[in-house]
């Protein structure tokens, strides 16, 4: 869809007050789960705050939406949204298109923007980010990247007293929720996934939480705020918790550890980053992090910082969804977003954790000297745990993936095994 801006655009961008309003009219794009979550709560809203939804963009013209109250406009064009000027722009339809054309019609009109649309985000942030210093609009987008902690603003408003040269978190409700199922109830991923859905914690798609594509959008918002660089999502090594079994657990358990679904970046030297299932040692800051729980670590020049807290599900997300609505329209926090450098980054080199089957396995020391001879050593071995005898798991020292992957073709070569390789992170994050 391409929108034609009307004539005084431009001049409506400048006279824009800033002053908040008594009441604030707000336009709803998206009348899904956080949507109707976020038109429930407005509606609750005190008098001498009064959020009015306006107009409601729903997609599904047959759909009951009870939270919408029956005075609410419902339309099925974007563009009639800007038939009235709402106060502020809500924008939770996810994906792409219309969501990019609307929101950026919304920036040059200066109506500020609140989103949680990390795949809009990830894939457009240098654009959005760009039409919103240009127009002097808020754009805010805190219920991205683990709604229910709301950090992203105060780092927008301290940028120099909270730098940031790195980050390992848990930012994805629903592949954490499922694997913390899987170990401690020893269910699969169907059964915890449709619990995780029936919570409202999963994508439309929920490929897209297994597959980690959710937190690797996730992991470029975080760069483009942290490190002011945009990257491609296609350039990040992503890999998703669908392949992991009840022995992997297991074996990492043996291992003294656990399987959590992670994204990691560093930019103190080169820029690295991953999203994926990693072994963490179970003193690993991120290890106690269970169930739908989310959290980030920052490492910075001055230290460590750690978020921790409730990561999605309709009704924080909804909140914070709320609170930026607010922020919006009080028009107190910088408009100008820092434009973003494209890079793109390499993967880091870990530790992995590997676990070998086959039916008659080597020694363990005749493995750990073949790899050594590719130049990848172990640090632990584990014979395989109870029901997995014919496995072995194994913890190396820091290598690139090509290293280790090469050695491991070797191994299948020489002796017929099947593995797994999970990134594994040091214990203090
Ligand atoms: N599906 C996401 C999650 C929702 O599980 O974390 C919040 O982005």
């Amino acid at each position: 869809m391409t929108v034609a801006l009307p004539p005084d655009a431009e001049r409506d961008v400048r006279s824009r007050t800033v002053a908040a309003p008594a009441s604030l009219d707000v336009a709803l794009l998206g009348c899904g789960t956080v949507g109707s979550a976020f038109a429930g709560l407005a509606q609750l809203e005190p008098p001498d705050r009064a959020v009015r939804i306006t107009h409601a963009l729903v997609r599904d013209h047959g759909r009951d939406r009870p939270t919408l109250l029956p005075d609410v406009r419902r339309i099925y064009d974007g563009r009639s949204i800007f038939a009235t000027s709402p106060d502020v722009v809500v924008e939770l339809l996810g994906g792409i298109e219309p969501a990019r054309t609307l929101v950026l019609e919304a920036l040059h009109r200066g109506i500020p923007v609140v989103t949680a649309n990390k795949s809009l985000l990830a894939a457009h942030g240098g654009e959005l980010r760009e039409a919103a210093t240009r127009t002097a609009t808020p754009l805010l987008y805190e219920a991205a990247v683990i709604a229910g902690v709301p950090f992203l603003g105060t780092f927008s408003r301290r940028p120099f007293a909270a730098r940031v040269t790195g980050f390992t978190g848990i930012v994805n409700g629903t592949s954490n929720y499922v694997l913390t199922r899987a170990r401690n109830e020893r269910i699969g991923i169907a059964p915890a996934l449709a619990d995780a859905q029936r919570l409202g914690l999963a994508e439309p798609n929920p490929a897209d939480d297994i597959d980690g594509i959710d937190a690797a959008e996730k992991l470029i918002v975080l760069l483009q705020q942290f490190a002011a660089v945009n990257v491609a999502p296609a350039d990040v090594e992503t890999d998703g918790i669908g392949r992991i079994t009840a022995a992997d657990i297991d074996d990492a358990r043996a291992l003294g550890g656990t399987i959590k679904p992670v994204i990691a970046a560093d930019w103190s030297e080169r820029l690295r980053a991953f999203a994926g299932p990693a072994f963490l040692g179970r003193r690993h800051l991120l290890a106690s992090v269970d169930s739908a729980e989310n959290a980030l670590i920052l490492e910075g020049p001055r230290g460590r910082m750690v978020f921790r807290g409730p990561g999605a599900g309709p009704d924080v997300t909804a909140a914070t969804v709320l609170d930026d609505v607010h922020e919006a329209a009080r028009a107190t926090i910088p408009v100008t977003l820092p434009s973003l450098r494209r890079a793109q980054p390499s993967a880091p080199e870990t530790p992995w954790f590997i676990r070998v089957t086959a039916p008659r396995l080597p020694r363990r020391i005749e493995i750990a000297d073949l790899l050594a001879s590719h130049g990848v050593y172990l640090q632990r071995t584990q014979r395989g745990s109870a029901g997995h005898a014919e496995g072995c798991a194994a913890l190396t020292l820091p290598c690139s993936r090509p290293r280790i992957e090469r050695a491991l073709r070797a191994l299948g070569a020489a002796a017929r095994c099947d593995v797994r390789l999970l990134r594994a992170l040091e214990d203090g994050a």
